[in-house]
């Protein structure tokens, strides 16, 4: 199976999010290498395909129609966000994705959480969350390059069984 994965990045205006510079996506970008990286392990076995990739406002509605254009329409196996799960008032990515997922996977949000503590004790800052709407798993990431990073090893082992029991 030839995994397909989309990328939403959430671009964070706010001031008090991690992200290092607010206007130079970085995330979206080295996620898109992450897992399309042949030079890894990880990136063979996924073999993903950037479905497409975009820079969106911390708009939750915008946020929410975003991700069921992508998952009904375009049907892509994984969404992958990055942005907007901190405690801002305009962090809503979490709450957008709870809205359009049929299933919580919380586990995979655990795997993060866990890994992501033994490097920073800000991890328990991010409400990221991950579910399944229809046949796509959507994953919620932090915002900055080195949050990225360190939440992509974390979870990306475990994605492609779980998207072959999605399917
Ligand atoms: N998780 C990991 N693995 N590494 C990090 O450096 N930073 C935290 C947290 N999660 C961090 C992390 C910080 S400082 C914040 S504010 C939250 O993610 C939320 O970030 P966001 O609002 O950009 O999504």
């Amino acid at each position: 199976i030839e995994v397909r994965f989309f990328i939403v990045v959430i671009f964070t205006l706010v001031s008090d999010s991690c992200s290092e510079n607010k206007n130079d996506d970085r995330s979206g970008p080295l996620l898109e290498r992450l897992v399309t990286d042949k030079e890894s392990e990880i990136g063979r076995k996924l073999n993903a395909e950037i479905e497409c990739s975009a820079i969106i406002p911390d708009d939750e509605l915008f946020i929410q129609e975003t991700l069921i254009r992508w998952s009904d329409d375009v049907g892509v196996n994984v969404i992958l966000t990055t942005g907007g799960t901190g405690f801002s008032s305009r962090d809503v990515t979490p709450e957008a994705t709870k809205q359009v997922i049929n299933k919580e996977a919380p586990g995979i949000t655990h795997a993060m959480f866990t890994e992501s503590l033994k490097v920073t004790p800000m991890a328990s800052l991010s409400r990221a969350v991950s579910g399944i709407r229809g046949n796509t798993l959507i994953i919620n990431f932090p915002g900055s390059p080195k949050a990225v990073k360190e939440c992509f090893n974390a979870v990306a082992n475990v994605i492609p069984h779980a998207v072959d029991l999605i399917l």
